[in-house]
């Protein structure tokens, strides 16, 4: 048995240890607080959005501007750059984020949604306004950026108002976000009825031609349209085309299949409604007469473009009407000087009615651009039915690409596409590698 007066100064000897190493971590925290690089200065409004289809980038780009010409400092940045570094030395965050898939982050943000905000860090010092972008036409609307506001808050970090939500670029939503970084920032001039995206232009329907007669599916057009004036609008493979309906519809986007700028090309799939009709949007392209002028813009969309990727082959998986995301890389290859060769992953239903732009596909195989071409009919009764059992099927392959620096582009349908497409990428390559490509531009997703 020890004598009480030893248990005693035992434990004053442990206490005075730990009190030592306490005192330790204390002055080495300091130490790295002090001694990190500074990556956010005192006093900058840091801004930081992630978007899918640009609207976010947009708003950010705006907002900066305003802050910028009214001698604030300003950060602004993608929200996948934001680090936890950053997040700790910040005093003032601005936050635009939209929603994607069924209410998830959009995938630039999938990294700093599984890196940072799975952490808990002390953010007490940091205040932050946030807008969501969303539509009410999901279920989950602007699910992301309600969950990001409640990671914050957790963290410690004040907002300066309610984070606010918007449905499809709404002006009032936008507006209210104009008043709230008014306050917050002591700016005058936040005039945000002047962020307006690019005007609509009318464009005359030129051709409507039906791709799969007999099909099993809704029919599918492959249509053209001009510019009824001299247009000076340019895009490349990526973007998207956004059809105005009425004042009191969203509106439609439809991938653009060609990079030419004297004609716009598109492939509808004429969809039905419930209640009986044709869909609004697809109904108006493929059902109206030849000749019938629609207005639309053309919405870039950075994160399906090629950017980076112009010198590496590409994986270019598709089904459906996402072949026209696919159609304009390739006949963008086509007129490029030295292009990598493509690996073309396409599915649909039956071969016989369904191979959209089989000879075009065809031609490009026997040019050296395709090198590879895997197309799958689900209602064949082959063994590979879907686009994804087919990477899976072709892992190795896949990986030699990887190994040779191959880009994978992904164009369809969200559901039952996209998903059952990224778990295969995640069996075969793993999720850290996936992550690797994301993060490097090299997994690009237009997927709806
Ligand atoms: C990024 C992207 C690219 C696309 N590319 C193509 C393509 O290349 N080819 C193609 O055929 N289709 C494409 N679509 C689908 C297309 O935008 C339309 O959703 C589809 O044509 C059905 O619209 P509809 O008006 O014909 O049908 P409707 O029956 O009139 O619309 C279906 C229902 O969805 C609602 N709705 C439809 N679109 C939206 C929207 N964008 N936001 C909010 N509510 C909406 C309508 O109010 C209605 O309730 C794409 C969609 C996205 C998001
Ligand atoms: C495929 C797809 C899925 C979407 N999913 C959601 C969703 O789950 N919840 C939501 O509120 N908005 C959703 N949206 C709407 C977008 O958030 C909205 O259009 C937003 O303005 C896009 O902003 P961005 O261009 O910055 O990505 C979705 C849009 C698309 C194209």
């Amino acid at each position: 048995m020890l004598a009480p007066l030893v248990v005693v100064k035992m434990l004053w000897a442990a206490a005075l240890v730990l009190a030592y190493i306490v005192l330790c971590v204390a002055v080495y925290w300091q130490y790295r607080r002090r001694h990190s690089p500074v990556m956010v200065a005192p006093k900058t409004w840091l801004i930081a959005y992630a978007t899918q289809t640009g609207y976010a980038h947009h708003l950010a780009q705006h907002t900066a501007k305003t802050l910028r010409l009214a001698g604030l400092s300003v950060q602004e940045l993608p929200l996948a750059q934001l680090t936890a570094a950053m997040l700790q030395q910040a005093e003032q965050l601005l936050l635009i984020v939209s929603t994607y898939g069924n209410g998830e982050a959009p995938d630039s943000a999938r990294l700093f949604v599984r890196r940072v905000m799975a952490q808990a860090l002390p953010l007490t010092g940091l205040r932050y306004g946030l807008l969501a972008l969303g539509s009410r036409h999901y279920p989950q609307f602007c699910a992301f950026g309600g969950e990001l506001d409640a990671w914050l808050q957790t963290q410690g970090a004040q907002a300066y108002f309610d984070y606010i939500r918007v449905d499809n670029s709404d002006k009032q939503a936008i507006s209210l976000w104009g008043n709230a970084i008014a306050e917050c920032t002591h700016c005058q001039n936040v005039m945000p009825d002047a962020w307006q995206q690019s005007a609509f232009s009318s464009w005359i329907i030129q051709s409507q031609e039906l791709l799969n007669p007999n099909s099993l599916g809704a029919p599918v057009y492959y249509l053209q349209l001009t510019p009824v004036n001299p247009s000076h609008e340019t895009w490349q493979a990526g973007d998207l085309i956004q059809l105005h309906i009425n004042d009191q519809q969203p509106l439609r986007d439809y991938s653009i299949a060609n990079v030419t700028s004297d004609h716009i090309a598109l492939l509808v799939r004429l969809q039905y409604r419930p209640e009986g009709g044709y869909g609004l949007g697809s109904g108006l392209l493929t059902q109206s007469a030849l000749g019938t002028e629609v207005a639309l813009r053309i919405r870039h969309n950075p994160s399906f473009h090629i950017a980076n990727n112009q010198h590496r082959p590409l994986i270019l998986i598709a089904n459906g009407i996402g072949l026209a995301g696919v159609l304009a890389h390739l006949r963008q290859r086509v007129l490029q000087a030295s292009a990598r060769p493509c690996w073309l992953i396409f599915g649909e239903r039956q071969r016989a009615v369904d191979y959209f732009c089989q000879q075009e596909l065809e031609q490009y195989q026997s040019q050296g651009l395709l090198a590879r071409v895997d197309v799958v009919f689900s209602r064949d009764g082959e063994s590979l039915r879907y686009v994804q059992d087919v990477l899976m099927a072709q892992a190795s392959e896949l990986q030699q690409w990887l190994t040779q620096d191959a880009a994978i582009y992904v164009c369809g349908s969200l559901q039952g596409m996209a998903q059952a497409v990224d778990d295969a990428l995640k069996d075969i390559i793993g999720q850290q590698q996936l992550d690797m490509l994301s993060q490097e531009g090299r997994y690009q997703r237009d997927v709806y």
